[in-house]
């Protein structure tokens, strides 16, 4: 059974990892040159809002739960080339889709039904950013 301080440590885990998206996609986004850039700018700006959404939703989760929100992003590689960078990219948005799966059984255990679909829903946003990363990758 998990307790609520699990929970909250893990959805801290989680909120350093949506600050250091928003960051790493900034970050990506202004070293994408070329024609794919100009695609791939498009879709970091887009998926920078999703993430920021996620990252304002734990926030107040963290808070309503008793906790101390992080405001420290998890850190992430700079690899140079485009294809390198995506596959990162595809990575750690599979990363989030597991852990966010994780936490909403943990909190449909302590009985937080909306805290539990909102998370789930959160994993779908993820995994709809992979599959959108697996179409660009698939073109390269
Ligand atoms: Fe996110
Ligand atoms: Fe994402």
């Amino acid at each position: 059974m998990a307790t609520i301080a699990e929970l909250i440590y893990g959805l801290n885990e989680d909120l350093a990892a949506e600050w250091g998206t928003v960051i790493r996609y900034t970050y990506q986004a202004s070293k994408s040159f070329g024609v794919m850039g100009i695609e791939l700018r498009e879709m970091f700006a887009e998926e920078i809002q999703d993430e920021l959404g996620h990252a304002a939703f734990l926030t107040d989760a963290i808070v309503d739960l008793g906790g101390e929100p992080t405001t420290t992003p998890k850190e992430f590689d700079k690899p140079d080339d485009l294809k390198a960078m995506l596959e990162l990219d595809l990575e750690m948005e599979l990363q989030d889709v597991e852990n966010y799966l994780e936490h909403a059984r943990m909190a449909e255990e302590l009985g937080l039904i909306e805290l539990k679909f909102k998370l789930e829903e959160m994993a779908a946003d993820e995994a709809g950013h992979a599959r959108e990363l697996r179409r660009i990758l698939k073109g390269l």
